[in-house]
């Protein structure tokens, strides 16, 4: 009967692609503390407790106010009795026990360190932790069966943890599409990810490349990734070709795919008043004059743009959503080429993300709705 217990019991849409998710929310510390248990629930293999524990930090993101007491928790809906209870503790003690002893636990941060190596895994990190292996220094010791992609991302691991800038990512853009323009000038290049939904930072640069005629796409990205590789602009890169007999299922993405660890030259400073002062280099090594950032590049074919647009831009929880929806509610199967009706056996074809939201029967959300 409280205002704020009628605030928690409007109706939450059950699926993240129904409702509006902004990239700011009220409920920060909750909602960190609960994608904590979700990670360490993924690392531990359980699938249906990341999906719990991920749902209802989804739907606090969703909150209008600032959760304040432990009475309005028992209104909200699609949050499981651990979290309410998670969500219970940390009202009342500012902490709770569980989320404190697993930050604490050897399983968790070696799990963190070793999967934030790019090329790595939960099963491969997990395989990793049951041989021993707890930090960076004592992968040297099998150096030998790492793959290129985990020996570059161990090498550049540093810069790698550090988050890319939206300045950063500007000029990844201008180096990308400086590289795509010299062969095809009139390609279209398009940010996507978490800098597309607004974030101010990411863990890597995403960008989905296209053009009318496909003929044009032929080879394009291998040349472009070979001119910049050229110019030393690439640390790292390996190229999943495009897989035509895929399946059109809603799990498979096909596209030609370059995961690449670019060497983004630094900024050019500006300009200071003591500019021409001569400075003494006691430091015998050069400064390095660059940064390691994470890109991926994907090209689509325009017929399938609008979907590898919707399926790229995010967020991976936004994504599964509207996967779930589409099957469980509207028996179609969505995924980054298209839409296919189980019924009714077609396909629908779409020029723009708010005709694919059309055809599924919802209501647009910009990518900023979509930090689900
Ligand atoms: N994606 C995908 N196939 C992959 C990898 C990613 O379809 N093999 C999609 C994800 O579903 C996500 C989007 O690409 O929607 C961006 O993924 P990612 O870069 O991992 O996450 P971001 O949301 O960009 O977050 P961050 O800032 O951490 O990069
Ligand atoms: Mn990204
Ligand atoms: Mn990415
Ligand atoms: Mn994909």
């Amino acid at each position: 009967s409280s205002v704020s217990s009628d605030k928690a019991t409007q109706e939450t849409p059950s699926y993240a692609c129904q409702r509006r998710t902004p990239l700011h929310h009220h409920n920060k510390e909750i909602v960190d503390a609960l994608q904590i248990l979700a990670l360490s629930a993924s690392f531990q293999g359980s699938e249906a407790r990341y999906l719990g524990f991920t749902r209802a930090a989804s739907v606090l993101k969703c909150l209008p106010f600032t959760l304040q007491s432990a009475e309005e928790v028992k209104d909200l809906q699609f949050c499981g009795g651990h979290s309410k209870t998670v969500i219970q503790e940390i009202l009342e003690d500012r902490v709770c026990r569980e989320v404190e002893m697993v930050k604490n636990s050897e399983h968790y941060q070696s799990m963190k360190v070793l999967t934030g190596i790019f090329g790595v895994g939960i099963r491969t990190a997990d395989k990793w932790y049951r041989d021993g292996i707890r930090s960076l220094s004592d992968l040297n010791e099998i150096e030998g069966k790492l793959t290129g992609e985990q020996k570059a991302g161990l090498l550049h691991y540093t810069d790698l943890q550090q988050p890319v800038t939206r300045d950063e990512a500007e000029r990844v853009e201008q180096l990308v599409k400086g590289a795509l323009q010299s062969f095809v000038p009139d390609v279209q290049v398009t940010m996507t990810g978490g800098f597309r939904r607004g974030k101010q930072e990411g863990h890597d640069v995403d960008f989905l490349i296209t053009h009318p005629n496909e003929e044009a796409l032929n080879g394009l990205l291998r040349k472009a990734v070979a001119w910049l590789d050229s110019k030393g602009s690439i640390l790292y890169h390996h190229i999943k070709g495009r897989s035509h007999n895929f399946a059109r299922s809603s799990t498979m993405d096909g596209h030609e795919t370059c995961y690449a660890i670019f060497a983004l030259p630094n900024a050019c400073p500006e300009k200071s008043p003591d500019a021409g002062t001569i400075q003494p280099d006691l430091d015998k090594s050069p400064p390095r004059n660059w940064k390691a950032v994470r890109v991926d590049l994907v090209v689509a074919p325009y017929s399938e743009y609008s979907y590898a647009l919707l399926g790229w831009t995010g967020s991976k929880h936004f994504e599964r959503e509207l996967r779930r929806f589409s099957l469980q509610v509207k028996k179609m199967s969505l995924n980054s080429h298209g839409l296919f009706d189980i019924e009714k056996k077609c396909h629908y074809p779409a020029t723009s993300e708010e005709e694919i939201f059309a055809h599924l029967g919802l209501l647009y959300l910009t990518p900023s709705e979509r930090n689900a």
